[in-house]
């Protein structure tokens, strides 16, 4: 057994108790995503409510789940704490690192060839702490935790911004940085900013072409990709009991997509179905046990608008299928006006692939209603006119539409069934194109659509759909056919219509499967090594920052002043370094490239001071700390904004700079780099700012009596001879300046093992 029947239990003992004094507090009736939320806390009830969009919070998830991609880094942070298991269930699941090029077998082939070193790390770190452990090929990360690890009311976090899928079980699921996951697996707590509330009520019953995927393609066009930033998105409404699990499941998933910090249902029968059909009958028994704390108060679904921020209303009766781009997942358009939009826009109209499956659309009731259109290609007679692929989401999903004929109805239709991983959702993807420069159409039924997102070419236009969707424009092979009203001309020149999806929810014989990928941890994992080669580039193991030494930081250089946005991925950019994501020494040589040196105006050219000569940034920072100087970063407004990226605050300690200085920090930029044990202050007076020269010479002092709310000084020692000096400020609190004394917050919690 795969989950945790032990914790599940412990959280649904605790719930009603912890709600009931949440109510208390709040004194009013609680939405499902307060009750989830205010029993997650890691520390006491507070003295009055949280003020949403306001408290930061500390909170207590009940499981952490890594993609290979971010996990690597995670769990070299997550040794460095010097625990022998992780406090909270994990694990990890190789679904990133899979090129999709020729089909399934030969890709995971390949697959596991290329990226062996980084499979066998982290297949002996989960053993080793007690992780567990999902194989090349068992499936993507979102699908495989729905199947086996999502329960209603708990609280999870994962390292990618799809995990809100599992909102789909009544879970809070938040998306996050790998720095984040090791806290929780190190058992600190995890902050988040109380979210505000969004409530979309849905009534009505969906009906013929229309599906869930539907749903949140009208929300996108609703709210747009900012509209759910910093908000918990909360369905309800007889509109929502209509819906199974796994279509739920695709509506939080793409919650991401509005910019949503989760999305949630409430419990119902169809979740208490989709468990007991994934073996889990003994969680169904136990939500119905407490069924009237996984949903909001009654009062609340009666008065949405007096206990949400925003409510919308959609009537799943109207509701059209939607086909939503290109380049964009909110540009939402209803199947009857696309014909007329891609003509007005001049979008390529033929359709050269369409893609079913992903983390987003790939439950066995999506696979059996793409089927079923597919399946009448063959009974009709129709040429298959676009290129098809299939991406199953977990083995589990592609052993059993495989042993119920589905499989074989989309080879017969023409498409090519892909490994059960993200491919070319993520740009896994080596598409043949005869002619990269020609402006083409694709149709998927994943989640984003962004420029080059899928074939990395700026030219392919992607659109978003149902698999349904996707499977009846792939057969036509046109962007503007309209499944709905419209006809098609098959090889005996003949009119023909294509009838309406038919689903299955589950399998009348039940999900099977011979080998799900999943490897157990060991019982006792301390005698397990960990596999990385001391001459790998692609993974390297951490050593402990060194410590405060105790004294003011003295005769620092400026490395940088850098010039207006300075985001995490000027910092650490993606793209190509992507590959070094285990290897912080390699990755290093990123640092800061992007960023735009104040006094040149260029990138990736800074001054050294101790030659006289400007050098890429990394290189000069590399000469300063051959030298044993330590550096300052200057930086301007909203430094670090962009994503949670451990590596933007790891890099910069890793290469020697002592302090980043700026005008103001994007907030979980500054965490990550007080966790690193960096020193993050921001000038008291933004004018500061500009007195600060090229060839300065930089002392920080007051740290000897570090305190919160207290300001240090920074002495500008310019060449000319002359200073400035001037307080700065900073929010350390005490544990936090812990953390910087100890050289970081895993070194705290190593020291206090
Ligand atoms: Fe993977 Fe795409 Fe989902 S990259 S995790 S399949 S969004």
């Amino acid at each position: 057994m795969a989950f945790d029947i032990a914790m599940i239990k412990k959280v649904y003992e605790e719930l009603p108790g912890r709600i009931a004094a949440a109510r208390n507090l709040v004194n009013r009736p609680l939405t499902l995503t307060e009750k989830i939320l205010y029993a997650h806390l890691s520390d006491e009830l507070p003295g009055e409510a949280f003020a949403r969009g306001n408290s930061y919070v500390n909170f207590a998830p009940d499981r952490v789940a890594m993609q290979d991609a971010t996990a690597q880094m995670a769990l070299l942070q997550f040794m460095q704490a010097g625990k022998p298991r992780v406090a909270v269930p994990s694990t990890v699941h190789c679904d990133h690192l899979i090129q999709a090029k020729t089909g399934a077998q030969e890709d995971l082939n390949r697959a596991i060839d290329t990226n062996r070193e980084v499979y066998d790390f982290l297949s002996s770190v989960s053993r080793k702490y007690g992780i567990g452990f999902w194989k090349p090929g068992g499936g993507i990360i979102h699908q495989v935790v729905l199947e086996n690890y999502a329960f209603p009311g708990g609280m999870m976090i994962g390292t990618d911004s799809h995990t809100p899928n599992a909102g789909g079980l009544g879970m809070v699921a938040i998306g996050v940085g790998g720095a984040d996951a090791c806290d929780v697996m190190a058992g600190m707590p995890w902050e988040l900013k109380f979210p505000r509330l969004i409530g979309i009520k849905l009534t009505g019953k969906m009906n013929g072409w229309t599906s869930a995927k539907d749903v949140i393609l009208k929300v996108a066009g609703i709210l747009t990709v900012k509209g759910g930033t910093g908000a918990i998105i909360e369905y309800f409404g007889e509109g929502a009991e209509s819906l199974s699990a796994t279509g739920k499941g695709t509506i939080c998933n793409m919650g991401a997509e509005v910019g949503a910090t989760t999305s949630i249902f409430s419990y119902d029968s169809r979740m208490a179905d989709y468990l007991r059909a994934t073996d889990r009958a003994d969680i169904a028994s136990l939500a119905e046990g407490i069924a009237e704390h996984l949903t909001g108060d009654p009062e609340v679904y009666a008065n949405p608008e007096n206990y949400f921020d925003q409510v919308i209303e959609i009537d799943l009766s109207e509701l059209e299928p939607h086909v939503n781009g290109p380049f964009t997942p909110d540009l939402a358009w209803p199947i009857s006006k696309l014909a007329q939009v891609v003509k007005e826009h001049n979008w390529p109209a033929k359709l050269e692939v369409g893609l079913i499956g992903s983390c987003t659309n790939s439950s066995y009731e999506d696979i059996s209603r793409a089927a079923s259109v597919a399946k009448q290609a063959v009974s009709k007679n129709l040429k298959v006119r676009s290129e098809y692929t299939v991406t199953p989401g977990s083995e589990m999903v592609r052993y059993t539409v495989d042993r119920d004929g589905f499989l074989d109805i989309f080879k017969e239709m023409g498409g090519v069934v892909l490994a059960n991983a993200c491919g070319p959702c993520i740009g896994q993807w080596a598409r043949h194109s005869d002619d990269p420069d020609r402006k083409n159409s694709i149709i998927t039924s994943f989640n984003r659509n962004f420029a080059k997102r899928n074939d990395g070419n700026p030219n392919t236009h992607a659109f978003v759909a149902s698999p349904e969707i996707v499977t009846a424009l792939a057969i036509a092979g046109d962007l503007t056919f309209n499944p709905i009203t419209d006809t098609l001309v098959n090889e005996n020149g003949e009119q023909v219509k294509l009838d309406e999806p038919q689903g299955i929810e589950f399998p009348a014989k039940g999900f099977a499967v011979e080998d799900n990928g999943y490897v157990a941890p060991a019982a006792d994992g301390s005698g397990q090594e960990v596999a990385v080669k001391p001459d790998s580039d692609r993974l390297q193991l951490l050593e402990g920052f060194k410590p405060w030494k105790g004294t003011d930081l003295n005769g620092l250089k400026l490395l940088i002043k850098a010039k207006g946005k300075c985001t995490t991925d000027h910092i650490s950019m993606a793209g190509p370094w992507l590959k070094y994501r285990g290897h912080l020494d390699n990755i290093s040589n990123n640092m800061l490239i992007g960023a735009i040196n104040f006094f040149n105006e260029k990138s990736d050219s800074v001054k050294n001071q101790l030659t006289g000569e400007y050098g890429p940034v990394p290189a000069v920072q590399r000469a300063y700390k051959a030298a044993g100087v330590g550096t300052v970063v200057v930086g301007d407004e909203n430094y670090g904004e962009g994503s949670s990226r451990e590596h933007a605050a790891m890099e910069p300690r890793h290469l020697g700079v002592l302090a980043i200085l700026v005008k103001s920090f994007a907030r979980i930029h500054e965490t990550n780099l007080k966790k690193q044990g960096m020193l993050a202050i921001t000038f008291s007076d933004p004018a500061d700012y500009d007195k600060v020269q090229e060839d300065d010479t930089i002392d920080i002092t007051g740290l000897t009596d570090f305190a919160p709310n207290k300001q240090l000084t920074v002495i500008l020692n310019h060449r000319d001879g002359s200073k400035d000096e001037f307080p700065v400020n900073h929010t350390y609190n005490e544990q936090q300046i812990e953390w910087f004394k100890a050289g970081s917050a895993l070194n705290l919690i190593k020291q206090k093992q």
